[in-house]
């Protein structure tokens, strides 16, 4: 069975990525296709990139960059729910990313966007990112808008439809990723640590 993790990519207090996320879960736990988890980028302390050598060479030198380098790793796929601050994505989940390299590639992705405008430049803006992982994107994204989805802009209330959105989104991901390529390559990773760059 695949595991995808849901990724919180917000980390500010009050923020509504929590939530979101959450409700990505329950939804993603009604399924028998694939195994979920939520990881919170929160949990991780992750300071800006602090790893002298480039991810590429996985020669990490920070226990906190081995202890997200073993949860990421430990994935076939991942759903990166998203805010939108300033027609990107946060830097928060920029720098997560970024701390990590052969963790996320050949595998697939899709995403969760939320703000003003339901979060769709945050997910145009990953899908460029994703792009250099290596990451198969997918092309059904569920997109909240603050207007029609949370109550007075604060309260999430997801309109019906997005129940669905969720379940096409990891329809596609299950999908991709059950197709052979990838999940093969991501069990050979995982069989074979310190190989990663044989892989490509
Ligand atoms: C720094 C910042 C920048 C934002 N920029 C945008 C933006 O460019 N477009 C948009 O639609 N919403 C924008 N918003 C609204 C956020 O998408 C919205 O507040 C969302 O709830 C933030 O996610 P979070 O609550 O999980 O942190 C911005 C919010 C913040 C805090």
């Amino acid at each position: 069975m695949i595991r995808i993790a849901i990724i919180i990519g917000s980390t500010r207090p009050g923020r509504k990525g929590e939530t979101v996320a959450k409700w990505v879960y329950e939804i993603a736990q009604k399924r028998s296709d694939a195994e979920f988890e939520v990881v919170d980028i929160k949990d991780y302390n992750l300071p800006l990139l602090d790893e002298p050598m480039s991810p590429m060479l996985g020669q990490y030198t920070h226990q906190h960059t081995k202890t997200w380098s073993a949860k990421i790793a430990s994935f076939d796929a991942y759903v990166f729910v998203t805010p939108e601050y300033n027609h990107g994505t946060s830097g928060a989940l920029k720098n997560a990313i970024d701390f990590l390299y052969n963790e996320w590639i050949n595998k697939a992705a899709g995403f969760v966007g939320y703000g003003g405008a339901s979060g769709t430049r945050a997910v145009e803006n990953l899908r460029l990112v994703m792009g250099e992982l290596q990451v198969a994107d997918v092309k059904a994204q569920v997109g909240l808008s603050l207007f029609n989805d949370f109550e007075d802009f604060s309260v999430f209330k997801p309109a019906p439809q997005q129940e669905k959105s969720v379940n096409t989104m990891l329809d596609q991901v299950i999908a991709w990723d059950c197709g052979g390529f990838f999940h093969a390559a991501s069990t050979r990773r995982r069989a074979k640590p310190g190989r990663h760059l044989d892989n490509r």
